[in-house]
This record gives structure tokens, sequence and C-alpha cells, in this order.
């Protein structure tokens, strides 16, 4: 999500120490050591298990075998020579539901009802399940948020139950089948995988905190059974084929009244809906002063089985609560999945859960509630470059009822007060987390302009830079396997522009000039690819004057060099990256096309700072999905 730098939420004001010398210098689905034949058999379901398994065939020669673009302002799509991008599946087309085949109307005017059985808004983590093989498979796709200028033919001048129904509407996640005709991508309509998932869609909750008081409100006192999904960000996938929404900035659409609780200042609630949305003034259900437990509901990561239309998405609580920005799953020696996961908030924490069992065979039903079960863990990075995981574990140190933790639930709804108490690093706005072949994690830290300022914290060994408005890229090895509790750290790059006249935005990139990371996959030849997400607020101007829009690079995860690839329309983010397991189609999404640095387009102007993709004169920007192919049918990246 671009998020203004003056209002992205900072609400740990916690005391926890945080370190204060220099450093020193230093697939979505990835085994420790290789594929043992075992765990092999488990990855079946994941096409990108598949690919990794067979990256011998994706060609070889070197490992960025294209020629980088330059930096664009353009209203348009740039990749490299010898490469074609196709715009499909853009905001408001119908998903392909049976008999709902509601066309996208240019001038907004869709109602709730339609929006409901079309594409939502601002695409952000996406995966391709293949179906059959290469050729023709489903696509998972998150829709973040909304821009209410582009949604309704008015803007938010009038503001009614139909319209926040409509904006709900364009929250949440999509699947779509989507195939290969002659090179040529299209959605597969009407189809039976087709789906929408959005704000009031029914979810059951599993894990510790299922049923908890804290999670009980008058329309369900059960406490295990939630409306919808919101700010769907980043995303991940399981060895057993399901797909994992994240819930990111949910405090946005909550509304809290005069006085705040600790709890809820701390997870950043402030009176009258910071973020904007307006939805309690409709809904009760986000009114957290009629409602206070509903935003404990959100802030988990959703399981969602794709291959299964009629299943219920589940609300992973063992995951803990968190702005989350996505989920990645890597599998121990011993056939354990390890979730890794970012909060995207200034200041806030890295995490990691460890499975107690291990994957069964059999798919999404045989290990339906093996992410109910575990460790979570939180990152503590120390100045040495080593690190340890420290545990949430409720009863173990601070983590007990005298310190307002009564039980398990309540450790993981109030995972950010728990992480504080046991001393976390508090990190620059973590975002997507990968792992590369040879078990090296990657974590984005995408900027944060308040390090060092009055009041904050300053500096640290693995945050070194006051204002870091260009953002860096930590990796960190296991001390062994993946559920270990200590680590070696190190900085893959820091971001910057290397002639800025401010030294700690000149960073020290190996390659093209590029700022704030967000996005981030390593494909199965092992390239890792970089999105960038620099806000529309700040884009163009100050630091970022020389960086055009934004942007995707690859980089060579051996050499640290970096190479841009792709760039973006104008006002857009590039986010979510898939591929088919032959590697020569590439699924990226592009998000808020045209955003103002308000982040609300002015109604009587959709189009007045992107038409894309159209390009048709005045007509509204709309996020859509981007295929990548080279013209040779190659592999792409090669
Ligand atoms: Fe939704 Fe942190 O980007
Ligand atoms: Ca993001
Ligand atoms: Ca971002």
């Amino acid at each position: 999500m671009a998020k203004d730098f003056s209002t992205m939420e900072n609400s740990n004001g916690s005391s926890n120490p945080s370190i204060h010398e220099i450093s020193s210098p230093s697939r979505r689905t990835l085994l420790q050591g290789g594929l043992g034949a075992a765990v092999s058999q488990l990855l079946a379901p994941i096409a990108g298990a598949s690919a990794l398994a067979g990256c011998a065939s994706l060609g070889g020669g070197p490992l960025l075998g294209f020629k980088s673009v330059p930096v664009s302002t353009a209203d348009t799509i740039t990749v490299p020579e010898g490469y074609v991008a196709q715009v499909i599946a853009p905001w408001g087309d119908p998903v392909g539901l049976s008999g709902e085949n509601h066309a996208y109307r240019e001038d907004a005017s869709n109602s709730a009802a339609q929006q409901e059985t079309q594409l939502g808004m601002h695409h952000d983590g996406i995966h391709y399940f293949a179906q059959n093989g290469s050729t023709s498979g489903l696509l998972v796709m998150n829709h973040e948020y909304t821009d209410e200028g582009l949604l309704f033919a008015d803007g938010m001048k009038t503001w009614t139950p139909e319209k926040v129904r409509k904006a709900q509407a364009a929250h949440g996640v999509s699947v779509i089948e989507v195939e290969n005709k002659a090179g040529q991508w299209a959605l597969v309509t009407p189809s039976p995988w087709a789906r929408r998932i959005t704000a009031n869609t029914p979810m059951n909750v599993g894990g510790p905190a299922a049923g908890h008081a804290l999670m009980q409100t008058a329309a369900d006192p059960t406490g295990r059974r939630v409306l919808g999904t919101i700010n769907n960000c980043g995303s991940g996938i399981t060895p057993w084929g399901t797909y994992l929404t994240c819930e990111e900035n949910f405090i946005n659409y909550f509304s809290g009244g005069d006085t705040l609780t600790p709890h809820e200042a701390r997870w950043g609630l402030k009176k009258g809906g910071a973020g904007g949305y307006r939805w309690h003034e409709h809904d009760a259900r986000f009114d957290a002063v009629k409602n206070p437990n509903e935003p404990n509901r959100f802030g988990w990561v959703v399981e969602i089985d794709p291959m299964n239309p009629s299943s219920t998405p589940v609300k992973r609580t063992a995951l803990g609560r968190a702005a989350h920005e996505g989920a990645t799953v890597a599998v121990t020696k011993d056939g354990r999945a390890v979730v890794y996961m970012g909060e995207d908030a200034r200041f806030e924490y890295i995490y990691k859960f460890v499975s107690r069992d291990r994957i069964q065979p059999g798919g999404a039903r045989a290990n339906a509630e093996l992410l109910d079960y575990g460790t979570l863990y939180v990152a503590k990075f120390n100045a040495d470059g080593t690190g340890q995981w420290l545990p949430l574990t409720h009863g173990q140190g601070p983590l007990t009822a005298a310190n307002g933790f009564a039980d398990p639930g309540e450790v993981l709804i109030k995972s950010r007060q728990a992480s504080d108490l046991l001393g976390a690093t508090k990190m620059d706005r973590p975002e997507w987390i990968d792992v590369d072949k040879d078990g090296w994690v990657y974590c984005t830290l995408t900027n944060n302009s308040r390090r060092g300022a009055d009041k904050q914290p300053g500096v640290d060994a693995t945050n070194p830079r006051a204002n870091n408005s260009m953002g860096h890229i930590i990796r960190w090895k296991e001390d062994g396997d993946f559920h270990a509790t200590t680590l070696q750290w190190n900085h893959f790059v820091l971001a910057g522009d290397p002639a800025n006249t401010r030294a700690e935005a000149r960073g020290n990139i190996k390659g093209d000039m590029f700022a704030c990371p967000d996005g981030l996959w390593t494909d199965a030849r092992g390239v890792l690819w970089i999105q960038t997400d620099m806000s529309t607020s700040a884009m163009g101007k100050g630091d970022l004057a020389r960086l055009g829009n934004n942007m995707m690079l690859a980089a060579d995860p051996a050499t640290g060099e970096i190479r841009r690839f792709l760039t973006g329309p104008r006002g857009c983010e590039i986010t979510g990256a898939t591929a088919t397991p032959d590697g020569r189609t590439m699924f990226i999404n592009i998000q808020h096309p045209g955003e103002s640095p308000s982040e609300r387009s002015d109604p009587a102007e959709p189009g007045k700072l992107s038409n894309w993709p159209s390009g048709k004169p005045g007509a509204r920007p709309r996020s859509a999905t981007v295929v990548i192919r080279k013209r040779d049918g190659g592999v792409i990246g090669t």
C-alpha cells in the first residue's frame, strides 16, 4: 500500500531496548538443503515446487540475461527488449461467476451487487495455481484497498449504505481461471473455480484465539465466525496447495472513541477512523465504540483453498495478529511448515511461526489444522550480526497474567504488546519476505522517515539510516534449519540514488537505482525480483526526484547485482509476482495507477494522472494484472 509518509502508522511507543551500533558490513516454498524425496511429494500440489525441482530445465546462461530499462515517468509499462507485456483482469471485469456477467461500466455506475461479481480494486499479492501445467490454471489475488474517487461517479460527496457495500465488495480476494491460447492469456468465463471473497464473506477462526472473549461480539458470541477480510496486502502459498492472504492496515477501517484503551492505542485505532473509509457511518461493525472487539477479529493471516470453491476461509490466529504484509512458507528438513511474516508499520516487527506437526500428504484436507498448532516467534537482531527468535509463548518470561496476558489467545491477539515486552527489534516497515535457493531469507524494509527523528528510535545495526527514505533489504540464514531460534544476518542492499546530495539516501546498489522495496519473490531459477512502492505523496520529488515511476528489478543473490526489468505507469505501485511452472509466463500486479498524493482521486477528473491501461483520455485508471512473456517464448529473466 502506498501510504503518505506523514500518516503511516507509528504506534509503537514501547521502551523495549534497541541496539545503537552501526552494523558490520557485511521461493516461497523452500527447503533447507534441497528437496528430499519425501518432502518433495508433499510439495506436489504447488506449481512452484515442481518448477524448483526441475529448475535445471529452465535454461542455462547468466542468471540475469536481459538489458535493463531506464527510469520512466511515462504512463505505460516498459519491459526490456525482446519482452512483451499484456494486461488482463482489470478492476471491474467479471471474474466469471456462472450467470453473473456484469460488464465494467466506465462511469463507475456498477452497483454493489455487481461489484461482488467483478474483480476488486487495487490488486496486490498473487499466485498462479497450475491446473494444466503452464497452459491454464487459477490466479488468486488480493485487492488491498479502494480509491472512492474512482469507485464512485461522485466520489464520497454522498455516502450511503450501498456505497459502503460496494467498497466492501471491492476488497478481499479474487479467484479467476486463466488460460494461454497461442501466447495470449485470457480469463475463462464462466468458470466453476471463479470466486469473490469480500469484506462480508463468512470466515472461520482457527487456532488459540478462536472463541476467545476478546474475539466475541454481539453478532458473533462464539468468537469463531467473522465476516470478511480487509486490506489484503501480501500473500503466500502453502505446500498443501492453499493461498494465504494477509490483513495489513485493517485498523484504518475502524472508528474509535474519544478515549482509547492502551490496547486500542497500541494498535493505532483513532477517533473517527484515521483512514477515512467511513464504513462505520453505515455499518456499525466498524464502529469500535459500539463493537470494541471487532478490530481484534482482523490483522490475521487467512487461509483459502482455491481448489475448493465452496470452502470457508480460515483466519489462522496461531500465526499472530499484526498489520501483516505477507506470509511466506518454508519447510524444515523434517517436514514442518515455517511461516515468515513482516508487519508493515513503522517500528514494528518480523515474525515466524513454526508448526508443531509435520505436513501430511493429501493436500489441503489433510493439513486443515496444520497452521493452528505451533510456536510464534519475533525477531531480535543483534549488532554483531547474530539474532534470536523470541517465542511468544504464554507463561514464559514476561508473557504472564500479571502483565496482561491471561492465556495463549491473548498473547496472539496482543502480539505487538508481547513483542514489546520481549524486546524485539523495531524495524523500518517490514514488507515481503522470501527465501532463496541457498536458504537465505530476505525481507524488504520499505522506508521509515521517522527513524532517528525527535523522540523516535534512533538508528540501529539492522536499520542503520536516519530518515530512511529509501529503504533496504536485510537477509538472514537460520543456524541450522528453518525452525532454529538463532540466526546470522546482514544487509543485502541499502537502496538509494548514488547522486543524491544526502549521504544517507545514496545507498550501495550494485546496478540500477531504486527506492522503497516492497514486493519480493524468488523465481525457480533463483532470481530475486524486487518491486517498489515509492508513495505517491513522495514520488518524483525530494530524495526520490530522479527515480520516476515505481518499478520491478531483478537481483542475483550470489553477486548482489540488481537490474531494472520493468517500469510501471504513473502513480502506481508494482506488487505481487508469480509464474507458470515453465518460467515462461510471469504475472505481476499494477496497483493504484494514477493515484494522487492524497490517495483519493477527484471524481470530476478521474483520469487526471493516468489513463492506464486503456490509454483513453479521461478514462479511469484501473489496477490490473500484467502478463510478461518473451517474444521468443523463452524463460523470463534470461
Ligand atoms: Fe500494503 Fe505494506 O504494503
Ligand atoms: Ca506491499
Ligand atoms: Ca508498501
